[in-house]
């Protein structure tokens, strides 16, 4: 059984990354079909080293199509998933608008992948943010549990999109080559392309990822919250993060402090992540080894490092996580998906799904 699939948002910064995943993949596809919207349609981008004409995205796009990975932002997904799973195709969702729906599973495969088991439909892919940290935590939570997570992030701009990446090399250039001071860069699309006011992200750090919500936290911050506990299944973790904005293009980092349920010694700590599916600790102070955003952008894993124990706290450990945003936080984890769904013979259709969602 090969399959044809379909990518909604193809010639975005992340859905370009999920044309090269499916390449390496191990899915049997017989067919791609590359859909955005109708600026892009037209367009040509290769895969397998054949030519592949764009296409717009309209309702009528899904018939034959067996699995869809939606990349288009969650508005998109809102309108067009639910043509999708009508015409029979799986849904693999990128966006952030199915993630907390209880009749949608939210997958990182090496931590739930059992939670596709009685999926109806539609898969959602979590934040990147906060995959890369699941793949990180999750050993760790098996064998100690986990009472707190506090985690800081240090996220590249590609998480905003093609245009945000376009903005800041566009910044860096004009203060380095033009020498503009970076206070009167003009910004139009960070910290967050919805919001107000737009700032300058060439040497800042922005202390803004998506816009406010009522308790002052972020979106993005929210996010790796409630999506954390979705994912564990424990709603007692707790969860507070603060997401920073750099001037990286590929690649998050974070800081990562926890608190487990019982003490864990640390050189099982870094075993456990170590041995752990998608995991790599590279975690050597005297030799200065440590992960690096430069050495992670175009791997899968997620790397880890700086695995200490906090100085006071008997149960607190510290440590920095680094994984490509575009692909283990984005791309590759739902090519995963797509993979696992075929490998437990789980690509049918939907079982009894009802749009709007309940
Ligand atoms: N970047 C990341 O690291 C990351 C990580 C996790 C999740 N996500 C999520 O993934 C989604 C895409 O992100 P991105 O960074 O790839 O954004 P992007 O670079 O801005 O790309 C957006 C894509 O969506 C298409 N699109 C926009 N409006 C559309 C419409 N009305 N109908 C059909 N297609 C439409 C665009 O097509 P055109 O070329 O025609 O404009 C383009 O292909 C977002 O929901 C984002 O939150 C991103």
């Amino acid at each position: 059984m090969a399959y044809t699939v379909a990518i909604v948002g193809a010639t975005g910064a992340v859905g370009t990354q999920m044309i090269e995943q499916l390449e390496r993949s191990t899915l049997p596809i017989a067919k791609l079909r590359l859909l955005s919207s109708s600026r892009s349609a037209g367009k040509t981008l290769q895969f397998k080293g054949k030519d592949i004409v764009v296409e717009e995205t309209t309702e009528s796009s899904f018939e034959g199509v067996d699995i869809a990975l939606f990349s288009a932002g969650g508005s998109t997904s809102a309108k067009y998933a639910p043509y999708a799973v009508k015409a029979g195709a799986v849904v693999v969702d990128n966006t952030s608008h199915f993630r907390q729906n209880p009749n949608v599973p939210l997958v990182v495969p090496e931590v739930n992948a059992h939670a596709l088991d009685d999926h109806k439909g539609i898969i959602a892919c979590p934040n990147c943010s906060t995959i890369q940290m699941m793949v990180a935590l999750e050993p760790v939570r098996q064998r100690w549990g986990l009472e707190r997570i506090i985690v800081s992030t240090y996220q590249a701009v590609s998480g905003a999109g093609a245009r945000a990446i376009e903005e800041t090399k566009r910044e860096l250039r004009e203060a380095v080559v033009d020498g503009v001071n970076p206070k009167d860069l003009k910004a139009d699309i960070l910290p967050a392309g919805g919001d107000k006011k737009h700032y300058p992200i060439a040497f800042n750090a922005l202390a803004q990822i998506d816009v406010f919500t009522d308790n002052d936290y972020t979106y993005e911050e929210m996010k790796m919250t409630n999506e954390t506990k979705k994912i564990m299944e424990d709603d007692a973790i707790k969860v507070s993060a603060t997401c920073v904005r750099i001037p990286v293009l590929s690649a998050h980092s974070e800081s990562v402090y926890i608190e487990t349920k019982v003490i864990a010694p640390i050189d099982q700590v870094k075993e456990a992540i170590a041995s752990f599916p998608g995991a790599i600790v590279e975690d050597n102070p005297s030799q200065q080894i440590y992960p690096q955003a430069v050495n992670a952008v175009g791997k899968r894993e997620t790397f880890v490092g700086r695995i200490r124990k906090d100085l006071d706290a008997p149960k607190g450990i510290h440590m920095w996580v680094v994984s490509d945003n575009l692909l283990k936080g984005a791309a590759w984890n739902s090519v995963q998906i797509a993979e696992t769904l075929h490998e437990r013979n789980l690509v049918h259709p939907t079982k009894d799904l009802k749009f709007p969602l309940e």
